[in-house]
């Protein structure tokens, strides 16, 4: 063995003497800032380790207390040791076994800013405590907002009709176990669905995904989602929605259709009706013919030979035949 590895050794051994005083190893994390809103809830991320390792809850004491006095308790587990306006309002929802110090503050006031610190401490027996820590320098300060944030929409542009249109309503805040409720004024939407995740730690995000088809009827009007914070504050934020329609020449067909069906009927019934006149003009002209004709051949032949004009005219259908061929007998 070399003097260095001897050196070693040695420093190890003190180390292992003097742990106790490394009781700092303890280590803590903790949410260093959150935005927080008045009369909501406020849940903070804490954790512990320790280097022996996860400790039974009933030997550890956790606190959480004012930066400048750690005996201005903002949580301890009797609440007679409590400060007055916390009372009734804090609690861990970590548990202490499993190195989580998460804490809750329900119904903040907007002096509730802080900053608080975590501390804890393990009995060894009942009365006694040892090993006592506190974690100081993590500590957590609120940025305190009067009125909520509004929820964002994000959506396509435009509707088109008769296809599925999505619009996302999203809200951050630092209240996980009482989350906010999101509403539509959507009536019968397709679906809502939620998401709710944690985007950086103590910072929480709700989402509700509505989708609906909508119709020629839904084009310019408002869609609303409204945020429900816990305490009962609300924001909304509204949309106006546009609706493109689906190609439809149906207006343009129509009265092109009727306007030529009607001009068709038109000129048939015209072209029937020019023909018909048509015959009955060629009708009236051959009927005209036919009697100068005739008559043109009985003066033919009565100058050849004067027969009684009876072998050729009928008084009743031609009276002009009998004045003509009566002239002719008189000569
Ligand atoms: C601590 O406890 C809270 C509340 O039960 C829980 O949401 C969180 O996930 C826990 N943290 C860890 C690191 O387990």
């Amino acid at each position: 063995m070399d003097q260095n590895s001897k050196m070693m050794i040695f420093c190890l051994f003190l180390a292992a003497l003097s742990s106790p005083v490394f009781a700092g190893e303890w280590k803590a994390n903790v949410v260093k800032s959150l935005d927080t809103l008045v009369s909501s809830c406020v849940v903070v991320p804490c954790s512990f380790t320790h280097p022996k390792g996860n400790l039974p809850t009933s030997r550890l004491r956790g606190i959480w207390h004012r930066s400048n006095d750690r005996n201005q308790r903002i949580y301890f587990e009797d609440q007679t040791q409590v400060l007055e306006n916390f009372r009734g309002r804090t609690r861990l929802l970590g548990h202490l076994g499993q190195s989580n110090c998460t804490l809750e503050i329900m119904d903040v006031k907007d002096h509730d800013n802080g900053p608080y610190c975590f501390r804890i401490e393990q009995a060894l027996t009942e009365t006694k405590t040892d090993d006592k820590f506190s974690f100081v320098e993590d500590c957590v300060k609120f940025t305190m907002l009067p009125v909520p944030l509004k929820p964002a929409l994000t959506h396509p542009k435009t509707a088109t009709q008769d296809l599925p249109y999505t619009v996302t309503c999203s809200v951050t805040h630092t209240c996980p176990s009482h989350v906010p409720k999101l509403t539509w004024s959507k009536a019968a939407p397709d679906a809502v669905n939620e998401v709710h995740r944690e985007i950086h730690p103590g910072n929480w995000e709700a989402q509700s995904i509505l989708t609906f088809i909508p119709g020629e009827k839904d084009d310019h009007t408002e869609i609303k989602c409204t945020a429900q914070f816990n305490g009962g504050k609300t924001s909304f934020t509204t949309l106006t929605l546009y609706v493109k329609r689906t190609e439809n020449y149906n207006h343009i067909i129509i009265p092109t259709v009727a306007a030529i069906g009607t001009a068709v009927i038109f000129a048939v019934f015209c072209i029937l009706m020019a023909k018909k006149y048509k015959t009955r003009i060629a009708e009236l002209q051959n009927q005209e013919g036919s009697v100068w004709n005739q008559i043109s051949r009985l003066s033919r032949r009565s100058r050849i030979s004067r027969q009684s004009p009876a072998l050729y005219c009928s008084a009743e259908r031609h009276p002009e035949c009998v004045v003509y061929f009566s002239t002719i007998k008189e000569k």
